[in-house]
């Protein structure tokens, strides 16, 4: 195997679920983005980026939706075929987007598009306790899962806005019980969005999956941003937890290896980009 990535010019391994497991163990903050476009892959993959997402935030970013709600499958697929061509090293999860994990079968048979058409190597879904049929069956046929908990930004209508989640006590515990139950049901990975530190920590403490964070603080094992948001590109106000890395960069590589070096010091997310 190493000879097969020497020839394909590569210093390290690429990145699997194993790697992120023993990054976790030993403490190794995993550097994450979203990325949409070979070109963009490329890069990211390059500034030494562990974990690349294609997101259902290209519904907000790349089509200029209001919502992540429009995002279908065939967007997904065709997205994560194209980032799969620009990485060498990082590890490829895709989301699946609103409504196409409604069932086991449903989710299964996107799934498999995602990793047969796409070349994800997992796949995300908003999960609760309702996700939890879905998940056990993902996990029965060997389909790494990554669960989202916190601000589930398909369920925005329901929500009433993008906002901070757990704020109250009955909320964190409701969110910490939903955690463990999917982490029961055989999810290898979580994403906490939007949640103060507390929260954050609270989960880290019953929770043995690497845990990655958006807007959930420093005390989880990793940090993902989305892509145009931390390259300065989105407009109009941007979440709290987000920096822009092109500040004082040169070019577009300095500022995904500013931000990937700033997660691994930890010196990203400071305290002005989380919540309370
Ligand atoms: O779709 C997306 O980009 C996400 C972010 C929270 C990282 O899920």
């Amino acid at each position: 195997m190493y000879k097969q990535l020497q020839q394909r010019g590569m210093n390290s391994p690429p990145i699997n679920v194993s790697t992120l497991r023993r990054m976790k163990t030993e403490a190794e903050p995993i550097a994450c983005l979203t990325a949409y476009d070979a070109s963009f892959a490329q890069l990211v993959d390059m500034a030494g980026t562990d974990l690349v997402l294609v997101g259902d935030s290209l519904g907000m970013v790349i089509q200029g939706q209001e919502t992540t709600v429009p995002v279908t499958v065939d967007d997904v697929v065709y997205h994560t075929r194209i980032v799969a061509r620009g990485l060498r090293r990082a590890f490829l999860v895709a989301d699946l987007p609103f409504m196409s994990y409604a069932t086991p079968e449903q989710a299964l048979d996107n799934s498999v598009r995602l990793m047969q058409e796409g070349g994800a190597k997992m796949v995300k879904l908003e999960g609760g306790q309702s996700q939890i049929a879905v998940v056990e069956c993902l996990a029965r046929h060997d389909i790494p899962v990554c669960a989202h908990v916190g601000l589930k930004p398909q369920s925005v209508h329901k929500i009433g806005g993008f906002k901070v989640q757990g704020r109250d006590n009955a909320a964190a515990k409701q969110m910490t019980e939903d955690a463990k139950a999917l982490e029961g049901a055989g999810a290898d990975l979580m994403l906490l969005e939007c949640v103060p530190n507390e929260v954050g920590v609270q989960i880290s403490q019953c929770i043995g999956l690497p845990i990655i964070g958006i807007g959930a603080g420093p005390s989880v094992d990793g940090q993902i941003l989305v892509l145009y948001d931390m390259l300065g590109i989105t407009q109009g106000r941007t979440p709290r937890f987000v920096q822009n890395f092109t500040i004082n960069t040169e070019t577009t590589l300095d500022a995904l290896q500013a931000y990937v070096s700033a997660v691994k010091d930890r010196s990203y997310p400071a305290k002005e980009h989380c919540f309370s």
